[in-house]
């Protein structure tokens, strides 16, 4: 199939641009690089031996993506083009709804014009919300509890009611929990400017020695060891979820669905720094501090749906989460 993939030279993207070349599918990027470099380019080439077409353009430029679905004669769309970080959508929620929404709203006119209507969506766990039960399944009630994930939520409500107004769009709606890890070859991964909201990229910053200390934020919740839980999947596991997703609306799906992506399991603070240290062969200098506001004490999938329709499930460990982040991290000081 031939794949766009809005925001597809960010984190996520470009692991899963990398899945779906290897699988035999053609990949163009779509991409304004407000959260990524062209340089990624240049790294997808060395590990798929081939250059991938990228166009620089904004998703709420409903022209310039009409021009790419006709010029490489797209069959499916993955949007990934998003703003994700909580804090910032908190403190400038327009800025969230017209990149997260609006965007979406421009992407599903120019599909609409061009009549392609195969569509891979980019959602969060985060639209759940408090859980009134765990695992959150994909029928626990969504409350988000911030703008980002309002703007998800949102996106998810416009697929829904254009998937009933015409039977033949295809919609899935994947649900990411926690990504992290790296591509293998340690070319690709996560690298956030400046200080990291999120954990993992912070723990590889302490330990590469670009960041002094990490700070644990909070071991009193009623958790296992008292530090935070949550369900950290590889990103590599993630785009091979994409990949079936992919394959799922190709062959059997019709209307609107909605996917967890995770691996069904929580891990705490404690244990991801000692898997990380485990494999760097030194402590992590940290310290306990307050409760980051907002955060919830664990949440984590229920992933049964995802094996079920999309015949997929995370078989990466934490020791490969840490394992491939370190690669990357250390490869990239020596670039
Ligand atoms: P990322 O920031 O690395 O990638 C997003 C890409 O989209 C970036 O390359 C950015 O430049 C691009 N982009 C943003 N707005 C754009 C626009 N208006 N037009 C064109 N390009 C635009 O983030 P990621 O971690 O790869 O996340 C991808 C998607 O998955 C996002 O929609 C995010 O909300 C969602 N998601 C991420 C996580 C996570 O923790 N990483 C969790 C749940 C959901
Ligand atoms: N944490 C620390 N120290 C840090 C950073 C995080 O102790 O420096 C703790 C948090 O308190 C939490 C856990 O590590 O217990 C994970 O925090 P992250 O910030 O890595 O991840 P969150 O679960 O808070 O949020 C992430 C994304 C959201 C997304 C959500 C669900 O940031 O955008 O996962 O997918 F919505």
């Amino acid at each position: 199939m031939n794949i766009l993939l809005t925001g597809g030279a960010g984190y996520i993207g470009s692991h899963t641009a990398v899945v779906l070349s290897q699988a035999g599918h053609e990949v163009v990027l779509l991409d304004n690089f407000c959260n990524s470099s062209p340089s990624v380019l240049e790294r997808l080439q060395k590990i798929l031996g081939k250059a991938l077409p990228c166009v620089e353009a904004d998703v709420r430029n409903t022209d310039a993506v009409e021009r790419v679905l006709r010029e490489y004669k797209i069959d499916a769309v993955i949007h990934f083009a998003g703003l994700k970080a909580v804090g910032e959508s908190v403190a400038n929620p327009v800025l969230y709804y017209a990149n997260n929404v609006q965007g979406s709203i421009s992407l599903l006119q120019a599909m609409q014009k061009v009549g392609v209507k195969t569509l891979v969506f980019s959602s969060s766990a985060t639209v759940y919300g408090e859980p009134q039960y765990l695992p959150y399944d994909e029928d626990h009630p969504t409350k988000p509890m911030n703008p980002y994930g309002q703007s998800k939520l949102q996106t998810e409500k416009i697929l829904r009611d254009l998937a009933i107004s015409d039977a033949d769009w295809k919609i899935t709606s994947l649900r990411y929990f926690n990504p992290v890890g790296a591509h293998e070859s340690g070319l690709i991964g996560e690298d956030p400017n400046g200080i990291p909201n999120n954990l993992m990229p912070y723990i590889a910053k302490v330990a590469s020695g670009e960041l002094p200390h990490l700070n644990i934020f909070g071991d009193d919740y009623e958790t296992r060891d008292g530090t935070g839980e949550r369900d950290y999947i590889h990103v590599m596991d993630l785009a091979e979820g994409h990949e079936a997703a992919i394959s799922y609306l190709e062959n059997c799906c019709r209307g609107f669905e909605v996917i967890n992506l995770g691996t069904g399991k929580s891990v705490s603070v404690l244990e991801l720094i000692s898997a990380y240290e485990e494999v760097i062969g030194c402590k992590i200098k940290k310290f306990i501090t307050k409760k980051r506001p907002g955060d919830l004490p664990v949440y984590y999938a229920q992933a049964n749906k995802a094996k079920k329709l999309l015949n997929w499930i995370a078989i990466r460990s934490v020791g490969d989460i840490c394992e491939t982040t370190q690669r990357f991290s250390a490869a990239k000081i020596i670039a």
